[in-house]
């Protein structure tokens, strides 16, 4: 039973993207003025809504509703209704064409772009290039861009979309209007997991949705494949223990729990807890590195207790609860510990037996001096 989750819980307006706020409340006035640019630049993380943006704006290009109804155009939204927006969701409108710049595919279309963009829209009015992974694209390629960027058509957009801007080159980028889609917080992707899961009837607990979204670190796309493979694994209601062994990494609870050993100095609670992780199937790897990972935080609050602001738009209530006790636990001594497991990540990496490396990470950092 594939939901498709990502695809079907793809925002279908501005206002249903989450977390990009300047992006989308600058897009939406240019909607509602009918403004938009000829091109446009969306540069961030994976999975942080670049794609989805750019049908967006495809569909303000040519939504039929808004041409012609000049009360939704005040809106700034598509409708979502009409043939065109529809074409665009199922990706088979003739005049906005996707191209993946790192397919072969996506090769020959680039070749083809300076004829394909003089050519008028099929049924129009706009012509739409979305321009994936535009950071793959040849030097050829971004030559032809740049003509078309320099003169463009009055009824083409180009949206160019990318993971690593820096490699895109200043003479494209001084031409496009440009945004900066930020990461997304874990607490922002499991809200809108648990909206999901509301509509689609699943049950599962906060703690549950929060594992997921930290193993999808900071991608919407992540997190909605993740939690269509435990939906389709475990049915429509799961426990976190659930998510923790499809993904082999342990809850924030259960990570703060040991951290608690270490911070107690209870080395028989610490050993007992890595031997439990170890027999569970969990990756130690990232066990480590989420230790590492939640010491740096209470660390970091201890010394520098303003960063609550900052951990709180990345955690939960509760666990910013229990992070703050245990930031007022951290003392000075402790930063050895995180030196040893940092020491035991480097080794743990390419040793057969990163169990060995992680145990002595826990008993030289314990140890009394
Ligand atoms: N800002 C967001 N708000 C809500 N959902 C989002 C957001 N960004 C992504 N998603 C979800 O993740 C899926 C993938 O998003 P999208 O294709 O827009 O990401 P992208 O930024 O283009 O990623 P990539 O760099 O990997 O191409 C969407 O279908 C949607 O369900
Ligand atoms: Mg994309
Ligand atoms: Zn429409």
């Amino acid at each position: 039973m594939a939901l498709a989750i990502y695809r079907k819980y793809r925002p279908a307006t501005f206002d249903e993207v989450v977390g990009q706020e300047l992006t989308v409340r600058i897009l939406k006035e240019a909607a509602k003025t009918s403004h938009l640019a000829h091109a446009y630049l969306f540069a961030g993380p994976r999975g942080t809504g670049k794609t989805t943006t750019a049908r967006l704006a495809a569909k303000i290009a040519n939504c039929e509703t808004r041409a012609r109804d000049e009360r939704f155009r005040a809106q700034g939204e598509p409708c979502n209704q009409c043939a065109a927006c529809r074409e665009i969701d199922e990706g088979r409108h003739l005049d906005v064409i996707e191209i993946d710049a790192a397919s072969n595919r996506g090769i020959d279309e680039m070749r083809d772009l300076k004829e394909s963009v003089r050519a008028a829209p099929a049924k129009g009015p706009f012509k739409v290039f979305i321009i994936d992974e535009a950071h793959q694209l040849t030097k050829d390629a971004w030559n032809a861009l740049l003509k078309t960027l320099e003169e463009p058509p009055p009824q083409v957009m180009i949206i160019l979309a990318t993971t690593e801007v820096e490699k895109v080159p200043p003479t494209i980028t001084s031409r496009a209007q440009t945004f900066h889609f930020r990461s997304v917080t874990r607490d922002e992707i499991a809200g809108k997991l648990a909206g999901i899961a509301k509509k689609e009837a699943v049950q599962a607990s906060e703690e549950a949705f929060d594992l997921i979204a930290a193993a999808a670190e900071g991608s919407f796309r992540d997190a909605e494949s993740l939690f269509d493979q435990v939906i389709t694994f475990r049915g429509k209601k799961f426990s976190v223990e659930d998510v923790e062994q499809m993904i082999g990494k342990v809850a924030f609870m259960k990570l703060a729990s040991f951290t608690e050993f270490l911070l107690t100095r209870d080395l028989e609670g610490a050993l007992t807890r890595v031997e439990e992780i170890h027999d569970g199937g969990y990756s130690l790897l990232q066990f480590t590195k989420d230790v590492i990972q939640y010491l740096r935080r209470a660390a970091v609050l201890s010394y520098q207790p303003a960063m609550e602001k900052k951990f709180a738009a990345e955690l939960t209530d509760d666990h910013l609860k229990t992070l703050l006790g245990h930031a007022k636990l951290f003392e000075p001594s402790h930063l050895e510990l995180i030196k040893a497991f940092i020491r035991a990540y480097s080794q743990m990496r390419y040793s057969q037996f990163p169990l060995i490396p992680l145990e002595i990470a826990v008993i030289e950092g314990l140890k009394k001096k």
